[in-house]
């Protein structure tokens, strides 16, 4: 079973189906995963199981990939790292901004609906709502964890890879969505704005409840400073600015 530990998850969960429901029920969503290729044994780090946890999960697998023929279960020596209590306060600011984020997303079904009944009376707050995409959860949040908080970690690995795809498709979405709105192009608006939602909605929740956690308990007392004072910089840069969008993006509820 050791060969298993280098393969893709998706590879293997493709070839035996119920892989994806024990890794559902250890907590490991792989199912929802856009696109991740991540190994078997990132899987085992990424989500923080002991040799214990490790050994029951690969001994599940185990079952499900060999059935009742005999196999060997490796044996991974892990200690979980330590959980801290909360999030470090960089990490934790990051995912206040995603409650901002989360906020817009949810204005866009009924930004969409009110841009079919009036158009032009409309506009001017899609437009606002592109721009808060654009500035705030792009060049100010994305660029934060593309420029700062995912440098300290090997931009090679596949998590990593799948985090910065989905920025790179949110993008994508919002370029057709902004073309659409100068076409006048409606069914493109709303096919783009509401795939964006749909999109940074499931990347905010593994950020949440996936990668940062892993990136918060990985990083050193030293890396979490640093990273305190390199955020706090570009914090600083954008002045008042985020606060407006904030404010922007926590208006939005009622339409
Ligand atoms: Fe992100
Ligand atoms: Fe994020």
């Amino acid at each position: 079973m050791q060969s298993y530990l280098e393969q893709p998850i998706k590879d293997l969960m493709q070839q035996h189906p119920t892989l994806g429901t024990i890794l559902g029920e250890a907590g490991i969503g792989c199912t929802t995963c856009s696109l991740g290729t991540c190994k078997v044994k990132d899987i085992l780090e990424i989500h923080n199981l002991d040799s214990g946890q490790s050994q029951q999960l690969l001994t599940r697998m185990g079952q499900a990939i060999y059935g009742s023929t005999p196999f060997e279960v490796p044996r991974i020596e892990r200690k979980t790292a330590p959980a801290r209590s909360s999030f470090c306060p960089p990490i934790a600011r990051m995912v206040e901004e995603h409650t901002h984020i989360l906020r817009l997303i949810a204005a866009i079904p009924g930004l969409v609906a009110a841009l079919r009944r009036d158009l032009e009376g409309i506009r001017p707050l899609a437009e606002q709502a592109l721009d808060f995409i654009r500035n705030y959860a792009d060049r100010y949040h994305h660029a934060k964890e593309e420029d700062i908080l995912f440098g300290y970690f090997d931009p090679q690995s596949e998590i990593l890879r799948v985090m910065l795809q989905d920025h790179q498709d949110g993008r994508d979405h919002v370029r057709a969505v902004a073309e659409g709105l100068a076409t006048g192009d409606l069914d493109r608006v709303e096919q783009h704005f509401l795939a964006y939602g749909e999109l940074l909605r499931g990347h905010i929740q593994r950020e949440n409840e996936i990668l940062y956690p892993w990136m918060d308990r990985s990083l050193s007392m030293h890396q979490i400073g640093e990273l305190y004072a390199r955020c706090a910089e570009v914090e600083q840069g954008f002045g008042e600015r985020p606060r407006t969008y904030e404010a922007f993006a926590d208006s939005l509820q009622n339409i």
